[in-house]
């Protein structure tokens, strides 16, 4: 047995805000022990109490101007499109003809998938990230290569290849069989192996035709606690396209529905124009949404109406919908979605901000009993944020006269700069 420990100050959700009162979600010691048993968390609280009874000869590591929190969790991303991230001009549907389409392409190729998914990863845990939803492309070997590039790491990470078998390019479809035959290979490969976990991965119901998304609903049936991830009612034009496509379903979210594609593993990216009932149905079942705020702005899809879906219920995780989203931080991504609450004359507490970021991106995925917080047991996947990253979060935080108002400034100022260190299963995958 190999024990650590982490001095700093800790800060951890227990609840939803929304379910306790702010006061009660949060935990927070100032001068804190974050004690580290074989990759896991073993506990958690004041140094004065646990430093007295640690194994003797612990290694205690100290960061007395630094805040450790759980690993960011961010429920929506693409790895293949790393390279097209800050692509000018477009929304969605132009933008994925002009630059993603293209750009995926070349994940025909096995090499190219292992280098970019070699620096996607890299980029993750600079930013403290370290459990991420994820889509491939079309290819198998790209989430072959995704996988080995994970499994070396030991991240807690879950991806699929993504299914299109219409309105896509040719180099880019695959077929209601091979996409099918392909997504069981790579499940049967990966699915449960270390810490890797696999997601179904229509790309959106416009890219598949009904016979794909029934089968896509069949490998949810076959493997019960596979994932399910694609993208929903993002766009205006997206949705009437959507609708054309299949006029005999009530809508967007109903598609899906009509295919078994929705439960408790089902992660639907953006839900930004979502009507009542569709909210009702996806609290029903259990499934989650990705809030997506950078890309959201970036594309000019909408804003995200986070009330309305917490009055149904929804479980909502972040995410930072990169190469749509501008940033892999997540700490920027919270700091869109407080504007995008603004803009709405609504409020994101700090606190609020940090549970999605965390606690609440492990329940969208169902992961709460592993990761998203310092309970024992937990996967030791842990951050250290850094008060003096840059000379102006130094100075703004030195003003700051409670926990919330320097999480608030944190969340706000913080990037990858902030990030001093970024641990998995209590190993160090990430030095700033
Ligand atoms: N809808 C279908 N594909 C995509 C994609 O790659 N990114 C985003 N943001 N939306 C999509
Ligand atoms: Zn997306």
């Amino acid at each position: 047995m190999t024990t650590q420990a982490y001095r700093a100050a800790l800060l951890h959700c227990v609840a939803d805000p929304n379910d306790v009162g702010i006061e009660a979600a949060c935990e927070f010691v100032e001068d804190g022990l974050l004690v580290v048993t074989d990759g896991r968390i073993d506990a958690m609280g004041n140094a004065a109490t646990l430093l007295p009874v640690l194994p003797e000869g612990t290694e205690v590591i100290e960061h007395p101007d630094a805040l450790i929190t759980p690993g960011f969790i961010d429920t929506h991303i693409h790895y293949p499109q790393t390279g097209i991230i800050a692509s000018y001009g477009e929304q969605l549907l132009d933008w994925l003809n002009n630059y993603t389409f293209p750009a995926e392409g070349a994940f025909a190729d096995s090499a190219k998938a292992a280098e970019v998914a070699d620096i996607f990863l890299k980029e993750l845990l600079r930013n403290g990230t370290t459990t991420a939803l994820v889509f491939g492309t079309v290819h198998k070997q790209s989430v072959e290569a995704f996988f080995e590039a994970a499994e070396k790491l030991n991240l807690r990470m879950i991806a699929g290849k993504v299914l299109m078998d219409r309105n896509a390019p040719d180099f880019l479809v695959d077929t209601p069989e091979s996409g099918y035959a392909d997504s069981k290979e790579l499940i049967e490969r990966w699915h449960g192996k270390g810490r890797l976990h696999y997601a179904v991965t229509p790309r959106f119901a416009p890219t598949s035709t009904p016979e794909q998304l029934t089968l896509a609903g069949q490998l949810l049936g076959e493997y019960p606690d596979i994932y399910l991830h694609t993208h929903l009612s993002e766009n205006i034009k997206e949705i009437e396209w959507v609708k054309s496509l299949f006029p005999e379903r009530s809508g967007y979210l109903d598609v899906y529905d009509h295919y078994q594609l929705l439960g408790k593993r089902s992660v639907f990216a953006h839900g930004v124009h979502l009507c009542d009932e569709e909210c009702a149905r996806l609290s029903e079942t259990g499934s989650a949404v990705a809030f997506c705020p950078t890309s959201n702005l970036f594309l000019g899809s909408g804003l995200f109406k986070l009330p309305q879906l917490e009055q149904y219920k929804v479980n909502v995780g972040l995410g930072t919908d990169v190469g749509a989203g501008t940033s892999f931080s997540m700490l920027q991504t919270v700091n869109e979605a407080y504007k995008v609450m603004q803009l709405q004359g609504k409020k994101l507490h700090p606190f609020k901000a940090f549970y999605l970021a965390t606690l609440g991106g492990a329940r969208a995925l169902r992961l709460e009993d592993r990761i998203g917080s310092f309970a024992q047991g937990n996967d030791a996947d842990f951050v250290v944020l850094d008060y003096h990253a840059t000379p102006l979060l130094s100075y703004r935080l030195k003003q700051a006269k409670s926990l919330e108002e320097k999480l608030f400034a944190l969340m706000m100022l913080g990037d990858d700069r902030t990030v001093k260190e970024t641990y998995a299963m209590g190993v160090k995958v990430h030095q700033r």
